[in-house]
């Protein structure tokens, strides 16, 4: 397999992978939209790394890609699994297929309808003011700055998961912990830490506990008590459809919020225009998910059968890694992609993915991004960036994009 091949050598595992992600996807793209790369610590073990915009979005909505890699498995080989007993890993929606993702999809969906998500906006609004009450006094009674990442970002996000989810206000400091650790660490191309896996399943464990014996309306109580046979998760899957939402379902937003903020006060006119206009809280978000979104590569996918893809022969067997990031500013899709601008036409961005696994949360992640942007300007309408703006500093882990700090000066 890839053997007729020479594999380009890209270093996406290395420390500074952000600073320098697009310069590597435009020479990339030049040479191929879909090129054949391999990571220096992986020799021998290519795969196709999707920068182009138009392949991106064929390969996230193509059924002979898998997200599951026990697809590629023989009948023979699922049978001998079977037959050892092999811990087979409960799969979650993001690396299962259709039946088994159509299934576990529907279930979790309905606590994210637009319907749902509009019903919650009054608490998001609540719960974003309440954060800017205490980072006012934090800035007060110190040096007049704050951290927004960590006092506003993450806190007003982890508050909206846990009004879905159900979880309790105590358990945020230790997710905030655990949510960084996770994306720094891991990436679509590496195995998951057991240690973090572990503390994960944890917190897994104790909410279905919780909401075993105390149900509330929330969804983690509606997986534990099923209205209908249909609706019934086997423990491992109920263990990992709860471990997915907490793992993917705040992080995300926090660094949305963030990195639009950052990018609105780099860019003071349009932070100008906003504070004037609040309905460019919407492109304002379209604009940062594709600028700076916090997805930079989507989950490995795996060629069931031999296809053409930009040009190039897939394999059966073959890794396929899109990149939204780099398709995002593809610029045979969008004009002058380099540039942040909040005005301009807007063009579909592949940020939530695209196909049958594109996110489930957008919807919260849209109304989180605006509410939480629109509540900052109104707060501190002539907020600055505590740092010059070459100080910020994106953090490790190639699959999400966050920043690690965001100083600012109310
Ligand atoms: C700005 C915030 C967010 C971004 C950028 C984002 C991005 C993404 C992307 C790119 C995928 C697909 C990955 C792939 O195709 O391999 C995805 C899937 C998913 N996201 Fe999000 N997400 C965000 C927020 C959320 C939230 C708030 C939730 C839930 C509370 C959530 C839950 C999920 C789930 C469950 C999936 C798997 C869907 C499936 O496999 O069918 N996400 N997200």
């Amino acid at each position: 397999m890839l053997d007729e091949l020479r594999p380009i050598v890209v270093d996406l595992l290395a420390e500074d992978f952000h600073e320098r992600a697009h310069t590597l996807y435009d020479e990339l793209r030049e040479q191929s939209p879909v090129a054949l790369v391999e990571l220096p610590e992986q020799p021998g073990r290519g795969f196709w790394m999707v920068t182009g915009y138009a392949a991106a979005e064929a390969a996230l909505r193509d059924a002979r890609l898998a997200n599951d890699p026990r697809t590629l498995l023989s009948p023979a080989q699922r049978a001998a699994r079977a037959a050892a007993q092999l811990p087979g890993a409960p799969n979650t929606m993001l690396l299962s297929d259709p039946p088994e993702h159509t299934r576990l999809r529907r279930i979790a969906q309905r606590a994210f309808t637009p319907r749902s998500v509009t019903a919650l906006r009054p608490t998001v609004v609540r719960h974003a003011e309440r954060l800017l009450d205490q980072a006012d006094k934090a800035a007060r009674d110190g040096d007049g700055t704050v951290d927004l990442l960590h006092t506003y970002a993450y806190p007003l996000s982890l508050a909206a998961l846990g009004e879905i989810l159900g979880f309790p206000e105590a358990w945020h400091p230790g997710l905030e912990v655990l949510a960084v650790r996770a994306a720094t660490a891991s990436t679509p191309l590496s195995a998951p830490d057991p240690e973090l896996r572990a503390q994960l399943e944890g917190y897994a464990r104790d909410l279905i506990l919780l909401k075993r014996d105390n149900p509330a309306d929330d969804l983690v109580s509606r997986l534990v008590h099923p209205a209908s046979g249909d609706d019934t998760l086997s423990n491992s899957e109920l263990m990992a459809m709860i471990g997915l939402l907490m793992a993917a379902g705040f992080e995300t937003s926090a660094s949305l919020i963030a990195s639009a903020t950052a990018s609105l006060l780099t860019h003071p006119a349009q932070w100008a225009a906003l504070r004037d206009d609040p309905e460019l809280a919407a492109p304002t978000v379209e604009e940062t998910m594709r600028y700076w979104g916090p997805v930079e590569s989507a989950t490995v996918r795996y060629a069931v059968e031999p296809f053409e893809l930009g040009g190039r022969r897939i394999r059966t067997g073959d890794r396929v890694l899109v990149f939204p990031a780099a398709a995002n500013r593809d610029p045979s899709h969008v004009t002058d992609p380099h540039r942040f601008d909040i005005h301009r036409n807007p063009r579909p961005h592949l940020g939530f993915s695209g196909g049958i696994h594109n996110c489930v949360g957008a919807a919260l992640a849209r109304t989180e991004g605006r509410i939480g942007l629109n509540t900052l300007i109104a707060r501190w309408p002539d907020l600055r960036l505590a740092t010059d703006p070459t100080e910020l500093r994106w953090r490790p882990g190639m699959g999400l994009r966050g920043l690690r700090r965001l100083p600012v000066r109310p």
